[in-house]
């Protein structure tokens, strides 16, 4: 079966496709509209809504960009995605919520405490996609001279998610008695003292927030790296990834599912969602205008600034768009975009071809067509073990989530390779992952 989640990119994932005569242009930060879209995201049956976030205005650091600041860009500033989640939470009932939070710009405490709360006020929906901060412009926000570097980014990120998980354990799922008759409010062999000490962080413990209906948030990551996966491997319940062909993702999908074995993790303890960008058609013909539409509001110069954040500081944008993609050196934003840019590079395309791919989609492949042609290539990439759903980056915003879910929902479901009701009430529960077992609980003799 498909899963799917909903990649909320306020007000686009296209970068400039707010210019499109249907987008709604206030998603980034009315929450009616954001509430509009969790309703029909969970109509269609979606197993999450994905929330991307930076604690920063991208592009406000020099060191990469002269000139700083893209007013074309839409994706400059929105409403708190954790708040936006924790709200979205009481107006639903079955869809998981995920909102991105940064390892390398917060403090464990908080931050277990905070999606704790949420998979409570949600009922075992809340999830966190760990992520280590691709954006550069966040350091200059938390009293950083520059971003920490990409190793030691992801060595606070394995500590920072160690603790994360020792403090979710803090209490067993029984420890709370609420006794009214023997005035016992809680039981003490039920409650765990983490006292981490660690390079990065001593964190004494426990939470003040009791286990909560899905034992833990789901976790997700992104990181595609090879640290990146690494820590994906032993953390993670989601995978999000952005292969564009099936043996791409196949191979990642394996070498993912190697990895989780060194960790004793099973492969089915991970969904793996490859990135795409829908776009319906009723006929070949409308989602071939409809496409051309999207690809003529590419703006080169967004797509530009977009190679030059990857480019780990060469001046991009003093050079020949038109020409090749020079030698680039080791970006400390996102590893694996950078590769997948190099690898453009090397096909023979010209810095402007490249800037384009991420102008449109974030280099995320664009499925368009009609929902039986995009339905047949889904079915393709399930069978072949590509994946085990995706995510959807829609351009804009409400128009290609209503027509996904009343397009290619029910054809899917047609085929019987999506659900047509969830399995249960928590994000755990309709991922098919399993609710993790307290790490302090002491197992029963005869278990
Ligand atoms: C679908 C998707 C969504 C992502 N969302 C975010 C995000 O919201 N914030 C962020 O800092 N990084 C985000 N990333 C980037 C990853 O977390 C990661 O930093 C990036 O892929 C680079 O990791 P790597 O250096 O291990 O390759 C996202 C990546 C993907 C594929």
């Amino acid at each position: 079966m498909l899963r799917f989640g909903a990649f909320m990119s306020v007000p686009g994932c296209h970068p400039t496709g707010w210019r499109h005569p249907d987008a709604i242009c206030e998603t980034d930060i009315s929450f009616r509209w954001l509430a509009h879209m969790v309703r029909v995201a969970e109509r269609g049956k979606l197993d999450a809504m994905f929330f991307q976030d930076s604690a920063a205005v991208v592009g406000s650091n020099v060191a990469y960009n002269a000139e700083p600041f893209n007013v074309r860009n839409g994706r400059q500033a929105h409403i708190e995605p954790v708040s936006a989640i924790a709200g979205l939470a009481a107006i639903t009932s079955h869809i998981g919520l995920i909102s991105t939070c940064t390892t390398t710009y917060n403090e464990p405490y908080n931050l277990a405490r905070r999606f704790l709360t949420i998979d409570h006020i949600s009922g075992g929906r809340a999830g966190w996609n760990l992520v280590t901060s691709q954006a550069e412009d966040e350091a200059g926000n938390f009293g950083q001279p520059a971003h920490l570097e990409h190793g030691a980014r992801y060595d606070r990120a394995s500590e920072f998610y160690d603790v994360v998980r020792g403090l979710w354990d803090s209490w067993e799922d029984d420890a709370f008695l609420r006794d009214k008759a023997s005035g016992i409010w809680f039981d003490i062999d039920k409650m765990h003292i983490l006292n981490h000490e660690g390079p990065h962080f001593r964190v004494r413990g426990p939470l003040n927030v009791s286990r909560s209906p899905q034992g833990r948030p789901v976790v997700a990551q992104a990181g595609s790296s090879g640290v990146g996966m690494d820590l994906a491997a032993r953390s993670a319940d989601m995978v999000f990834t952005a292969q564009r062909t099936i043996p791409d993702a196949q191979a990642f999908r394996s070498q993912m599912h190697a990895l989780m074995a060194k960790y004793g993790r099973a492969p089915d303890e991970v969904r793996i969602f490859p990135g795409i960008m829908p776009i319906v058609g009723r006929s070949a013909a409308e989602a071939q205008d409809k496409y051309e539409q999207l690809r003529d509001l590419v703006d080169d110069n967004t797509g530009l600034r977009g190679v030059a954040r990857l480019a780990g500081g060469v001046d991009i944008l003093s050079l020949d768009p038109d020409g090749p993609l020079p030698e680039l050196k080791p970006s400390n934003a996102a590893r694996a975009r950078q590769e997948m840019i190099i690898a453009m590079g090397r096909s023979g395309m010209t810095i402007r071809q490249i800037g384009r791919v991420l102008g449109m989609s974030q280099a995320h492949r664009v499925l368009y067509g009609t929902p039986q042609s995009m339905a047949d290539d889904m079915e393709e990439w399930l069978d072949a073990g590509a994946c085990d759903g995706f995510n959807l980056l829609f351009a804009h915003y409400p128009k290609p989530l209503e027509e996904f879910v009343d397009l290619v929902v029910p054809e899917l479901q047609r085929r019987g390779i999506f659900r047509t009701e969830y399995e249960g009430n928590t994000l755990r529960g309709n991922l098919g992952v399993p609710i993790p077992r307290n790490s302090f609980a002491r197992v029963p003799e005869h278990a």
